[in-house]
């Protein structure tokens, strides 16, 4: 049967219907997410574009309950509470335990980085492709009902954290990402096409 301009298959308006209804999310069940499926995320993160296939993403998975994490969350603790600057000081002690504790519980988490290229050119080609990376994972984890949260703030931030992880000092953190089971639901806004796009 021909298919309408602007139809697509059923199968197919599912990958659509996942671009669109992906959520970023910062709050999860308690309910472990399988190895498997984080294998699943991690593989399709690899399928991105990638110039001259560099393979530019690099990925490390801190098991939760584990030594590195709570080290994780100790830094990000520690520099929570240096850096967001609050006159109130239970306020800054609570803040810093809010992001130390979201770093303990998180069933997932995930930093991912990127390889620098030979040349400047090359190095920002390999962040897009990571970033990209970073999207496809996020789809396939929506595929397995998981959410997640990318975050550039305060569990990426602390200097300490690349040497933790063992990563490279010439590797760029793209993503520290939380993950597990959605407990929350959100809803988001675009602003239309039109308002973004010029025609010429
Ligand atoms: C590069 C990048 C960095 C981000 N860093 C943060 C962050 O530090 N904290 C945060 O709450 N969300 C962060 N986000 C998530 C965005 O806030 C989120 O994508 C945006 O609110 C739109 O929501 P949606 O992903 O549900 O569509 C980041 C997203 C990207 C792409």
């Amino acid at each position: 049967m021909a298919i309408a301009v602007g139809m697509v298959p059923q199968a197919k308006q599912a990958i659509l219907d996942a671009l669109r209804n992906r959520r970023t999310c910062r709050s999860f069940t308690s309910e472990p997410v399988p190895r498997g499926v984080v294998d699943a995320m991690l593989e399709a993160a690899t399928w991105a574009p990638n110039h001259r296939l560099t393979n530019p993403w690099r990925f490390f998975v801190v098991e939760n309950g584990g030594p590195v994490r709570h080290k994780i969350a100790e830094l990000v603790h520690e520099w929570t509470y240096q850096n967001v600057k609050n006159p109130n000081e239970e306020r800054r002690v609570q803040s810093a335990e809010q992001a130390k504790q979201e770093v303990l519980i998180a069933p997932v988490m995930l930093y991912v980085f990127t390889v620098p290229g030979r040349d400047e050119e090359e190095t920002t080609e390999n962040y897009a492709a990571t970033c990209c990376a970073v999207q496809n994972l996020q789809i396939a984890a929506h595929a397995h009902g998981v959410a997640v949260g990318w975050s550039t703030g305060k569990p990426a931030k602390p200097a300490a954290l690349p040497s933790l992880l063992g990563a490279d000092p010439s590797w760029r953190l793209v993503a520290a990402l939380f993950s597990g089971y959605p407990a929350q639901e959100l809803k988001q806004e675009r602003k239309p096409v039109s308002e973004v796009t010029k025609w010429l």
